[in-house]
């Protein structure tokens, strides 16, 4: 699977409903929902009502990544906000377990997230548990940082690993992925690939979603 996940934390907000416009009208598979409460991560973005608002106005599945604590207090809410998936970090709950089932009980695609710096084993227990992983390539927080080379690694151990115990697993990459460095992530065995300034400060967006899945 190739599939691109554009990050809306790169779009113009006062444009909303045009910006949802030109995903639908692009090549792009979801839209990414990138969800930072200003404690697991020092930046805040937004909440439900954008969320709600895109809903409206998108018609590809929404693809959720919160950076917030106590991920299992509000993981209800956005799957009924219309989440195709809901995806929380490791490093933000001591086990993902519960929030996992809460998810996985809504019918909604369950995603676990590990950034850069922790250990990639510690995903091991839960590759078999959940729809995807969610690999960060820049530490989380924050759009327009540069992709951490090391990251191409920990994403050809993952899709080893998820191959060899025979697990259908999807593995998204997200965080300064541009076209320079996508055909080695498709290489590596990356299945999506969210991209935030890439797309939304390119000239062209929809040509650059198209260029950013060719191998
Ligand atoms: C970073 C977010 C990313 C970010 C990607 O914390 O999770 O989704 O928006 O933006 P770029 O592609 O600009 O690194
Ligand atoms: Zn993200």
């Amino acid at each position: 699977m190739r599939a691109i996940s554009p990050s809306l934390l790169a779009a113009d907000f006062s444009n909303l409903q045009r910006e949802c416009e030109m995903i639908n009208a692009s090549s792009a598979e979801y839209l990414h929902i990138d969800v930072m409460d200003g404690v697991f991560v020092p930046n805040i973005s937004f909440g439900f009502p954008i969320m709600e608002a895109c809903k409206k106005h998108c018609t590809k599945p929404l693809d959720v990544h919160l950076m917030i604590t106590h991920p299992e207090k509000y993981v209800e809410r956005f799957c009924d906000a219309g989440a195709w998936s809901v995806g929380f970090h490791i490093e933000a709950v001591e086990d993902p377990m519960p929030a996992i089932e809460l998810i996985r009980r809504k019918g909604v695609r369950t995603c676990l997230t590990i950034n850069p710096k922790t250990d990639i084993h510690s995903l091991d227990p839960y590759l078999g548990e959940v729809d995807m992983v969610l690999l960060m390539s820049v530490q989380a927080g924050y759009g327009g940082q540069g992709f951490i080379p090391e990251s191409l690694e920990r994403l050809r151990y993952l899709r080893q690993t998820i191959d060899e115990r025979g697990f259908k697993t999807l593995i998204e990459v997200d965080g300064g992925v541009n076209a320079k460095w996508a055909p080695e992530l498709w290489k590596a065995g990356a299945d999506i690939l969210v991209a935030g300034s890439a797309v939304f400060n390119a000239p062209n967006p929809i040509a650059t979603i198209e260029q950013l899945k060719q191998v």
